[in-house]
């Protein structure tokens, strides 16, 4: 009797268990083919044609741009035809890639020496940009700590707070504030805004960094939703380590690229991307770290590669 009814019961669950798992089945399978279909578009296939000066207009203006990233967009961005505003502090470095740029790619370049740890820089800025048809600005200066460190153990905390939130945070607010306006007067423009795989999670000993990055991804993403009905397209940028004088990395690897080879991969997701790492392999990085480790796990690794870094530069110092 025990059993006819078990039976019964089995032949009452099967189908729709069946019917469940199919369906389950077929929505992983649609969802796979989906994302792989998107991986090829964006990594493989690219957008590459969409920055360019004839679609978005004549100049470029990209700030902490005779360093690292910053150059390699000034340059990638030349290489395609746009005349370049170069941003940074140092005068003789901005002559110096301003002139390569000329030579190299036959555009024209106009420089604005400004330091971006102070506030009164804007008017200044400004006027240098008026009256320029600004297609693309990439807000791309950017600080962090010179070794990782505990919040109350950073060296002269105080000016280093309001340094870190002008250069980081500051910066790319006030820049947009400028630009903004002449792009939706246009109804088009490229705004790229360089966060970092640090303002993912939280990163513990770079804090401040890691805040005001998470700040930068947000400000892209709010930004991107109030002005992408307008033509504008706004792209926060967060990539993993790239070999420059900020990561300390000298010698580029598959997973730590040069900057130049990270910007030309970078400039192929606009548009096809609001928030994006930028590069293949940052992209699965950012895919294991955010969605395969738990938040736990995670957050322990990431403190304990910080105390190891710390220990190392510590040890470094009393040495020499
Ligand atoms: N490299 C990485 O692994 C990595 C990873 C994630 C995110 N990022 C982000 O990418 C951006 C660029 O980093 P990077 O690695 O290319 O840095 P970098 O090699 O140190 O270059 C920084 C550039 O900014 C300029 N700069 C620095 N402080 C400035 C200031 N106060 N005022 C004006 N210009 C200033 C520097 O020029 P001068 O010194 O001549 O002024 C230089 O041109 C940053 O926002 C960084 O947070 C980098």
């Amino acid at each position: 009797m025990e059993s006819v009814t078990e039976s019964s019961l089995m032949e009452l669950v099967q189908p729709p268990l069946f019917w469940l798992g199919a369906v389950t089945a077929a929505w992983l399978s649609l969802c796979s083919i989906y994302r792989l279909l998107n991986g090829v578009k964006i990594w493989i296939l690219g957008n590459g044609k969409l920055v360019s000066p004839t679609r978005l207009g004549k100049w470029a203006v990209v700030t902490g741009a005779t360093d690292g990233i910053g150059k390699a967009y000034a340059e990638e961005l030349a290489r395609r035809g746009f005349s370049i505003v170069l941003i940074s502090r140092s005068q003789e470095k901005l002559d110096d890639v301003s002139k390569t740029i000329e030579s190299k790619y036959g555009v024209e370049t106009k420089t604005i020496a400004a330091d971006f740890s102070s506030k009164d820089i804007y008017s200044g800025i400004e006027s240098g940009l008026s009256g320029l048809e600004i297609g693309v600005l990439v807000n791309n200066v950017g600080i962090s700590y010179s070794y990782p460190e505990f919040f109350l153990n950073v060296p002269d905390l105080e000016p280093f707070i309001d340094t870190m939130i002008n250069v980081n945070i500051t910066s790319v607010c006030q820049m947009t504030r400028i630009v903004l306006p002449m792009m939706a007067d246009r109804s088009k423009g490229v705004i790229l805004n360089i966060s970092s795989a640090s303002g993912m999670y939280p990163v513990p000993l770079l804090t401040i960094y890691s805040a005001t990055k998470a700040f930068v991804d947000f400000f892209s993403r709010g930004l991107n939703a109030e002005y992408k009905k307008k033509g504008i397209i706004v792209q926060s940028v967060l990539p993993f380590f790239v070999a420059t004088k900020l990561s300390k990395i000298r010698r580029a690897t598959f997973d730590k690229p040069t900057p130049e080879r990270y910007v030309a991969a970078a400039l192929n997701t606009v548009g096809l991307q609001s928030q994006t790492n930028g590069y293949l392999p940052h992209a699965i990085m950012g895919w294991v770290t955010t969605a395969l480790l738990p938040a736990k796990l995670l957050n322990q690794h990431v403190m304990s590669m910080g105390l190891g870094q710390r220990a190392r530069f510590l040890k470094k110092q009393k040495q020499g």
